[in-house]
C-alpha cells in the first residue's frame, strides 16, 4: 500500500477521527503512524483464515496508537532510520494488541473499541492462543530493527507485564490491600510498556543515555496517569463512548484507585461491599454509582494529572522543539481524556 493511501486509512479510523482534538499532537507522527499501519496488517498475511480474518478486524476496531505515536516522538529528537523505527513501533502496537486480548479473557469483557472481542466468540483457550500469535508477531516485528538491547527491553517488559496480570488476579477481592499494590499493579500492566516505547525509540536513535533516561521516565509517568485515568473512566465513562463495558474493575473484583480512596474514607463500606457486589440485582452499579458521587474520584483524578506533570517535568532535560511539545501536550490528554 502506497503512504498516501496508508495515511488514510489511518484516518478512517474510527476512534482516531472521534478523539481527534485531544490527540491533535499526533499531526506531527501522522505520516509514520500511517506506514505502522501499513506494517500491521501484514497481520492478516497468517496462513489459517480465521486468525488472518480475526486479526484484521481487530486492527480496524481502531484504538488511538498512543504508543506506538510515543516510540515515533522518542525517536525524533536525533536523526533516526525510518525503516527500523516502524518496525519498532509496530513491534509496540502488537505487544500492546497482544495484552489487550489475553486481558479480555482475563476480565471476561465481551467489547473493546465498540467491537466484540475475539473471547465473545471463541472459546478462552483459542483466544489465548491467538494472543500468544500476537506476542510472537511482537517480537518478530522488534526484532526486525536488528538491535540486541531492544530485545532485551521488550523481553524484560513483557516479563513485568505477565507479572502485573498475575498480581491483579492473585488480589482479586482483596478490598483491604495497601495502596502500594496498586501502583505496582498498574506500573506492571501499564506504565512499563509506555516507558519501554519511549526508552527504546531513544535508544534506537543514539540518544545520549540522559536523554534515553528522561524518555523513559516520562514514558513511565504518563502510564501512570494513563492507567489511573483509566480506572477513574470505569466508574465515570459510559460503554458507547469508551467501547468497553464500565463497572468491569469492580465486576470483576479488582480493586483500583477511586474505589481505594473511596473505602478509605468509608471503612465501615468494607464488609458489605462483597454481598453487594454479588447480589445479582444491580449491586455493581449501585456501588459504582456510590463511587462516581463520591470525592473519590477527584482525589484520584487529583493524583493522575500529578503523574502527567511529572512526565511533562521529565521531559525537560530534552531539546525544546514540536516533538517534546507534543509529548507534552499526551501527557495532558491522558489525564482529559473521555476515552
Ligand atoms: C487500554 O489501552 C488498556 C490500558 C492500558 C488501560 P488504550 O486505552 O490505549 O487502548 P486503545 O489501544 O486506545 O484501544
Ligand atoms: C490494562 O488494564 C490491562 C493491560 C495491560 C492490557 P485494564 O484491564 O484496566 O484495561 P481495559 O480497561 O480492559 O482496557
Ligand atoms: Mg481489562
Ligand atoms: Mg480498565
Amino acid at each position: 500500500m502506497p503512504a498516501m493511501e496508508a495515511i488514510q486509512t489511518v484516518e478512517r479510523l474510527p476512534s482516531m477521527r472521534q478523539g481527534q482534538e485531544g490527540l491533535a499532537a499526533l499531526a506531527l507522527v501522522r505520516e509514520e503512524l500511517a506506514l505502522v499501519e501499513q506494517k500491521m496488517r501484514s497481520l492478516g498475511d497468517v496462513g489459517f483464515a480465521p486468525l488472518a480474518e480475526a486479526f484484521l478486524k481487530i486492527l480496524e476496531s481502531g484504538g488511538k496508537r498512543l504508543r506506538p505515536a510515543v516510540t515515533i516522538l522518542s525517536a525524533r529528537f536525533y536523526p533516526c532510520p525510518l525503516e527500523p523505527l516502524i518496525s519498532l513501533a509496530a513491534a509496540v502496537e502488537t505487544l500492546h494488541t497482544a495484552t489487550l486480548v489475553h486481558d479480555d479473557v482475563i476480565d471476561n469483557a465481551l467489547l473493546r473499541r465498540g467491537t466484540p472481542t475475539l473471547n465473545a466468540s471463541w472459546s478462552h483457550g483459542t483466544t489465548i492462543l491467538a494472543g500468544d500469535y500476537l506476542f510472537a508477531r511482537a517480537a518478530s516485528f522488534a526484532a526486525e530493527a536488528a538491535n540486541v538491547r531492544l530485545m532485551h527491553i521488550f523481553a524484560r517488559t513483557l516479563m513485568i507485564i505477565v507479572d502485573g496480570e498475575l498480581r491483579q488476579l492473585f488480589s482479586l477481592r482483596n478490598w483491604q490491600q495497601p495502596r502500594e499494590e496498586y501502583y505496582r499493579r498498574i506500573f506492571a500492566k501499564t506504565a512499563s510498556l509506555f516507558s519501554a516505547a519511549c526508552e527504546s525509540g531513544a535508544v534506537l536513535s543514539g540518544a545520549p543515555e540522559p536523554h534515553v533516561q528522561a524518555l523513559k521516565d516520562y514514558g513511565y509517568h504518563l502510564g501512570m496517569a494513563f492507567q489511573i485515568m483509566d480506572d477513574i473512566l470505569d466508574f465515570t465513562g459510559d460503554d458507547a463512548a469508551l467501547g468497553k463495558p464500565v463497572g468491569n474493575d469492580l465486576r470483576q473484583g479488582t480493586l483500583t484507585l477511586p474505589a481505594f480512596y473511596y473505602l478509605q474514607a468509608h471503612p465501615e463500606a468494607a464488609a458489605s461491599l462483597e454481598a453487594e457486589l454479588r447480589s445479582g440485582d444491580g449491586g455493581v452499579e449501585r456501588v459504582v454509582a456510590l463511587i462516581r458521587n463520591s470525592p473519590a474520584i477527584e482525589r484520584a483524578h487529583e493524583e493522575a494529572r500529578h503523574f502527567a506533570d511529572q512526565a511533562k517535568a521529565s521531559l525537560m532535560p530534552l531539546p525544546d522543539n514540536p516533538y517534546r511539545q507534543a509529548m507534552a501536550s499526551l501527557a495532558d490528554f491522558a489525564v482529559a481524556r473521555e476515552k
